[in-house]
């Protein structure tokens, strides 16, 4: 914590001049998550919060998508991302064409977007949902079939708790997608009684091997109001130690894979943004209107 004390203070002390909140994703690094953090959540959290926020400028420490969702939800507000480079695979793998071709493939099926993608492609789609709702999205539609994009595990692992037949694309998280059965079997053998839960990002199979589901948000309370003895939380490897900090009882089993896009707001990054100015980011008019429609009809059923 000595190396980060300078730059904890300049940030703190920045925020302060600036007028400035920090919106910080799960997976953010603990000195970041528990030391300059406003606000900490999962991708629902951070859309709700950052439509209450009241100062000048929200600074989001988490990835592009993200950044734009906030800016979508409170437009007057200057919305800071560290770093540009801070992308996703799952937002990466798709373009309103491939929503329009969709379309015409399913004419009538409404078009569910997981939030990791892009203003463009949330302003193609219908609704949008994100891991922590998407089973009640889903359902609010009361239709036989959706297009659900573009994470095809997370449409998988949906679709296996409705009734709706769920037709999706071939996107996937480059961090979720790596974790297989056999992990979740060595962890078992290698850690009796431990709790396993998996994120919905991951293939079919490691969440069927797992106890439960959830979104980021989801694994956190449950740690918290379980207290199970040990527990593996099978995602990104900052969610162990953000949820760790507050759950000093319970053993974490630690295989994780690394987000190198959020990996990327470190303390010097976040400082330097705050101190510069860089980069804000912004919407395009013409898709602002529609990719806000798609995120508030989210918003409205959960
Ligand atoms: P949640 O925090 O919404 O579960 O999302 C996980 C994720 O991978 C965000 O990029
Ligand atoms: Fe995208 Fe996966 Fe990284 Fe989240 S963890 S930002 S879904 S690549």
């Amino acid at each position: 914590w000595a190396t980060f004390v300078e730059d904890i203070d300049a940030i703190n002390r920045l925020k302060a001049e600036q007028d400035a909140v920090i919106l910080a994703h799960n997976y953010m690094t603990p000195e970041v998550f528990h030391a300059v953090a406003d606000i900490g959540g999962d991708s629902l959290a951070l859309a709700r919060e950052a439509q209450n926020v009241d100062a000048g400028t929200i600074l989001l420490a988490g990835v592009h998508f993200m950044a734009e969702t906030a800016k979508l939800l409170n437009p007057s507000k200057r919305v800071l991302l560290p770093d540009l480079r801070s992308g996703c695979s799952l937002a990466e793998s798709i373009t309103p064409a491939d929503i329009a071709e969709l379309r015409r493939q399913h004419p009538g099926a409404p078009v569910v977007t997981y939030v990791n993608t892009s203003a463009a492609v949330k302003a193609a789609s219908d609704i949008c949902c994100t891991s922590g709702n998407a089973v009640e999205i889903i359902k609010s539609l009361g239709v036989p079939e959706v297009i659900m994009v573009p994470d095809q595990y997370l449409a998988r692992n949906i679709a296996a708790q409705t009734d709706v037949r769920v037709i999706t694309h071939p996107g996937a998280c480059e961090v979720h997608e790596r974790f297989t059965p056999t992990d979740i079997t060595q962890i078992r053998d290698s850690h009796p009684g431990v709790t396993v839960l998996a994120h919905p990002e991951c293939p079919p199979e490691v969440v069927a091997a797992s106890d439960h589901s959830g979104s980021t948000a989801q694994m956190q309370s449950y740690v918290e109001e379980q207290q199970p003895r040990r527990v593996a939380l099978i995602t990104e490897c900052s969610m162990s130690d953000n949820v760790a900090a507050n759950n000093p009882d319970v053993e974490f089993i630690r295989p994780c894979n690394l987000c190198p896009h959020m990996k990327r707001n470190s303390l010097k990054a976040i400082r330097h943004a705050l101190e510069t100015g860089r980069h804000e980011i912004t919407v395009d008019a013409e898709l602002a209107a529609p990719a806000r429609r798609a995120i508030e009809r989210m918003l409205e059923v959960k």
